[in-house]
């Protein structure tokens, strides 16, 4: 009952998943739901999240005309509306040691940084938490890998009342890769 030309298929999509990239599992990031796929449309949704790995641009070739500019911002949280994952915000006060880890799927050299994001402007609050002005290095084998690429601890600033309502603020980690991939994800939280 196989069917060849489907199963060649389905490994050439299996082969071409070893190509997808990095993607933050802890703290529990932002994912996708039905106010993403309603801001972001349907071609770009279903790169998104067919690869939660892989990097952004594959999303924003294939936007069509279910796309909302004006909602779905790919290059900013990855186009993930806060709206879908509301309950998922993180309570910490300033000075908490958050630790992360991201998952790296494949290495791609470039820099990255992780910031206090303002979620109404886009833009960041105060200095980078961490910042990479390399990351992952991809002439570098497994046993020369930087720690703290995958596994570091962000301490949370004091943010004044900026960050104190659920939806004002989150944390992105930002990798852009200098092949032109970019690779977002944002832990929501607030400050108590
Ligand atoms: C985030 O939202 C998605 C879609 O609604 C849901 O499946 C997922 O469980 C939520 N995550 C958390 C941690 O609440
Ligand atoms: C990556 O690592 C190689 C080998 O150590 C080094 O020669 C190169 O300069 C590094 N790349 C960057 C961008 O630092
Ligand atoms: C990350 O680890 C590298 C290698 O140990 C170190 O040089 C660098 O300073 C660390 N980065 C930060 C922000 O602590
Ligand atoms: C974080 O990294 C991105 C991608 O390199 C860059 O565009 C952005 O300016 C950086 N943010 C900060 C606050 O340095």
């Amino acid at each position: 009952m196989f069917n060849l030309p489907l199963l060649s298929l389905a490994l050439v999509a299996a082969s071409s998943q070893v190509m997808a990239h990095g993607v933050v599992t802890s703290p529990t990031p932002r994912t996708y739901g039905t106010a993403s796929q309603a801001a972001c449309g349907t071609g770009a949704i279903k790169v998104l999240t067919s690869d939660k790995y892989g990097p952004i641009e594959n999303a924003a070739l294939k936007t069509d005309t279910t796309y909302n500019a004006n909602t779905c911002h790919l290059f900013f949280c990855r186009g993930y509306q806060f709206s879908d994952n509301a309950s998922n915000v993180k309570v910490y006060k300033p000075g908490t040691v958050v630790n992360f880890h991201v998952d790296i799927e494949a290495h791609h050299t470039g820099t990255a940084n992780v910031s206090v994001v303002n979620l109404a402007t886009q833009t960041p609050i105060g200095k980078p938490l961490f910042y990479w002005p390399v990351y992952t290095n991809n002439s570098l084998g497994p046993a020369d890998w930087v720690k703290n690429e995958t596994d570091f601890s962000a301490t949370i600033p004091d943010l004044g009342t900026q960050c104190t309502k659920a939806g004002a603020c989150a944390i992105q980690w930002w990798w852009y890769a200098f092949n032109k991939q970019t690779y977002e994800s944002c832990v929501d939280f607030v400050t108590a």
